[in-house]
């Protein structure tokens, strides 16, 4: 696997550093109300970040997962995200916090945010650990960025091509020929 990669961009030293404040970030937006916070996940770019951010958060908390499909081996966006698993919690009047490992073109957070809106929660967030503020749209916002990144195709720490690298300990662009 080290062998694909031709650089580092955010090394795992980096990343954790920064996670842990995301969470002082997140954690001073809530207060541990009786009512609790649903994270929701989309799976399955942002389960290294999940795990590694909820084990920073002090407040009592629920998961309901999403899976969201964009990308099938490809580097760009080329197909409109679509819904393949929707969410197994209820969220009426509850806080929502949408976990996810990348704002790219933005697709993805706009079709999961107007899922959830119709699902009546009390407020609705968005954390991402990486944003491209050159592609996200201005109707797609994160309420919580972990970095910017300029506009390159990333994998590692969750992220994939083509379904692997999601174990590789930073975020890293691949070597030219591996796309
Ligand atoms: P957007 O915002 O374009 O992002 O809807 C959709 C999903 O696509 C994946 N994505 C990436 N995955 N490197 C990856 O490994 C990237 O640079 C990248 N950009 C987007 C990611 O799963 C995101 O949730």
């Amino acid at each position: 696997m080290e062998g694909d990669i031709d650089r580092i961009l955010i090394d795992q030293d980096g990343l954790a550093r920064r996670v842990r404040e995301m969470a002082g970030e997140i954690a001073a937006c809530y207060p541990d109300e009786d009512t609790g916070l649903v994270l929701v996940p989309i799976l399955a770019g942002s389960i290294i970040f999940l795990a590694d951010l909820i084990r920073h958060l002090p407040m009592k908390m629920k998961l309901g997962m999403m899976t969201v499909s964009s990308y099938a081996g490809a580097v760009t966006a080329s197909q409109d995200a679509s819904l393949t698993r929707d969410l197994n919690i209820d969220i009426t009047d509850q806080h929502v916090l949408v976990i996810d490992d990348i704002l790219d073109t933005g697709k993805t957070l706009r079709l999961v945010g107007q899922r959830l809106r119709e699902r009546k929660p009390r407020t609705l967030r968005t954390a991402v650990l990486l944003r491209k503020p050159s592609k996200a749209p201005p109707d797609v916002m994160a309420d919580f960025v972990g970095f910017e990144i300029a506009d390159e195709f990333v994998v590692g720490y969750g992220l994939d091509y083509d379904g692997h690298y999601r174990n590789y300990p930073h975020i890293a662009v691949l070597k030219p020929e591996k796309y």
